[in-house]
């Protein structure tokens, strides 16, 4: 095959990954959790030899970094590649916080990987990923998934691993968009500085794998109750980690403070419900399916829309 598309969704990461303890193979600093979402999705055809390399996003030609990124990723899979023109789709905004990298590098590994024909295990494909973006190596899977940091110098044990499928518990995750423009600080160059200046950073690093140990136990048990205080509590210590940099880092907006106090409000009124924010203002906010209308009906009073995301499935070739 020579021409191939895939789709992946993204994911939310409910212990987060934040900081690198090798940047040039991209392993991370911390272990993490996450949630892998539909119907949010990254559709991208790859056409593996064409007169010249060539990446769209969006019906946007991608130049510089962007591009760069792209095929530094399509080399690792093949040094002696032909050129390539890579098209990609993404049905939700792109580089706001909502994880577009997770599941753009998922789908670009799963194409190439087709289209090149040469056949290779998910877990090799879940390293490329990781190379490309870390938060990648997770969407390559449906439902629950870990990734571990790793113990191996070349970062062969450090990725996507799947806890739990998609069908194993019916939890939503709605989104409160309140600024859907492109970020400021991508978050490759927020975690380094938090890593190269933050005194708080040692100390994140030192809580984070316990977080996962806990996480992981509460999601096998489907206690939404457990996770969801593991999910703020990760989500703000890594906040707070990139708040203490040097210049401090602060992705938030006054609209994630309105959303924060939102979700207190519904748990003070019985409603369970967990915020988490990434390298973005916007806040995504975890609940029963049951509440999950209730849930809306908050948000959408403080946010500029609002998005009701489930558990998807994994990255697949159409
Ligand atoms: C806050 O995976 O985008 O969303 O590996 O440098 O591409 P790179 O970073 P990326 O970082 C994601 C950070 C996060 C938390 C998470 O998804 O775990």
């Amino acid at each position: 095959m020579t021409i191939a598309t895939a789709i992946a969704h993204p994911n939310i990461a409910l212990c987060k990954y934040w900081g690198k303890r090798d940047r040039a193979l991209n392993l991370p600093a911390t272990p993490s959790l996450s949630l892998t979402l539909a119907p949010y999705a990254t559709r991208t055809t790859v056409n593996w030899g064409a007169e010249a390399d060539e990446a769209w996003l969006n019906g946007k030609l991608l130049d510089g970094k962007e591009a760069r990124r792209v095929f530094m990723n399509l080399d690792l899979l093949d040094p002696w590649r032909p050129r390539c023109v890579v098209t990609s789709e993404n049905n939700f905004p792109t580089a706001a916080g909502l994880a577009s990298s997770s599941s753009g590098f998922a789908a670009l590994v799963l194409a190439a990987s087709a289209a090149s024909g040469r056949q290779r295990s998910i877990e090799e494909l879940a390293v490329f990923a990781r190379r490309g973006s870390g938060s990648a190596t997770r969407s390559l899977y449906g439902g629950w998934v870990e990734w571990p940091m790793g113990t191996r110098a070349d970062g062969t044990d450090s990725h996507g691993i799947p806890l739990a499928p998609q069908d194993h518990w019916d939890v939503r995750m709605l989104v409160a968009v309140l600024v859907s423009g492109p970020k400021g600080t991508s978050s490759t160059d927020g975690m380094v500085h938090t890593q190269q200046t933050s005194p708080y950073f040692p100390v994140w690093t030192e809580c984070a794998p316990r977080d996962v140990v806990e996480a992981r136990a509460a999601v096998k048990s489907r206690d939404l109750e457990a996770l969801g205080a593991i999910v703020e509590r990760s989500a703000m210590r890594m906040h707070a980690s990139m708040m203490a940099a040097d210049p401090p880092l602060c992705y938030w907006r006054s609209g994630t403070l309105a959303a924060i106090e939102a979700v207190k409000s519904l748990r003070a009124s019985g409603v369970g419900a967990w915020y988490t924010m990434d390298a973005g203002p916007n806040v995504k906010v975890l609940t029963a399916a049951a509440d999950a209308e209730k849930v809306r009906a908050a948000l959408a009073a403080v946010a500029d829309r609002v998005e009701l995301l489930a558990p998807g499935g994994p990255a697949r070739v159409e």
